[in-house]
């Protein structure tokens, strides 16, 4: 598949505005601010065809993005975003659970995580979420450009190990968009899942 190409297609403000569920889906989710925008620029090659920002919280409705005809990215609004009161936090997270429980078009799940702070209460319940709906995951350890070899390899460990009490389809990878780490892991995960 040739990401290159993506395109724009649409935004929603939540599931049930979402186009009609078929074709394949795959979706990033993600704590806010943990790259998420950032690695669907990376992966299609474009500076802005996701809107990255410093102040978390930027990404605010469900982007769909089209590679190919039947073949869509989904660039999820963050979770865990301090500032936003309680009750919106509940909320998104209830209409999470729903669109990775219910969409049937929904192939994959990529699940970003800044690899200084993996695995938070939120990143483990999308990843259980999806295991549930027997969804395969990949998750990304991102901003890997911050650690050292070293550190960076024994986060990957811990994380990995982390996963196998999710008895899932659960592949964890190091990435990052500024130095373009793990990019050919995330095309190739992308490649399987469009590709049944
Ligand atoms: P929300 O839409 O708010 O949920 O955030 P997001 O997950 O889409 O994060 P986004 O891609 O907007 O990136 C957040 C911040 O992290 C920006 O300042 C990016 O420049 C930075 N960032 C993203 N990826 C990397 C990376 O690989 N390395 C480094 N050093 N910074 C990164
Ligand atoms: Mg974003």
């Amino acid at each position: 598949w040739n990401y290159h190409v993506t395109h724009f297609v649409t935004s929603a403000p939540d599931i049930r505005h979402l186009p009609a569920d078929n074709g394949i889906e795959v979706a990033f989710a993600g704590r806010s601010n943990a790259g998420k925008s950032s690695a669907l620029n990376t992966l299609t090659n474009q500076k802005n065809l996701a809107r990255t920002s410093k102040t978390p919280g930027r990404t605010q409705l469900i982007n769909l993005f089209q590679v190919a005809e039947g073949a869509r990215l989904v660039d999820l609004p963050g979770y865990g975003y301090a500032e936003v009161p309680e009750e919106m936090k509940l909320k998104w997270q209830r209409a999470l659970g729903e669109y990775l429980q219910k969409r049937e078009c929904l192939q994959g799940l990529v699940v970003l995580m800044d690899i200084r702070h993996p695995m938070k209460d939120l990143d483990q319940q999308m990843i259980e979420w999806a295991v549930q709906s027997q969804i395969p995951v990949l998750v990304l350890l991102t901003k890997a450009d911050k650690l050292a070899s070293g550190a960076r390899k024994s986060q990957l460990n811990m994380v990995r190990e982390a996963s196998l009490a999710f008895m899932g389809d659960v592949q964890v990878e190091i990435f990052s968009s500024l130095k373009k780490i793990g990019v050919d892991k995330l095309r190739q995960k992308l490649d399987s899942w469009f590709s049944p």
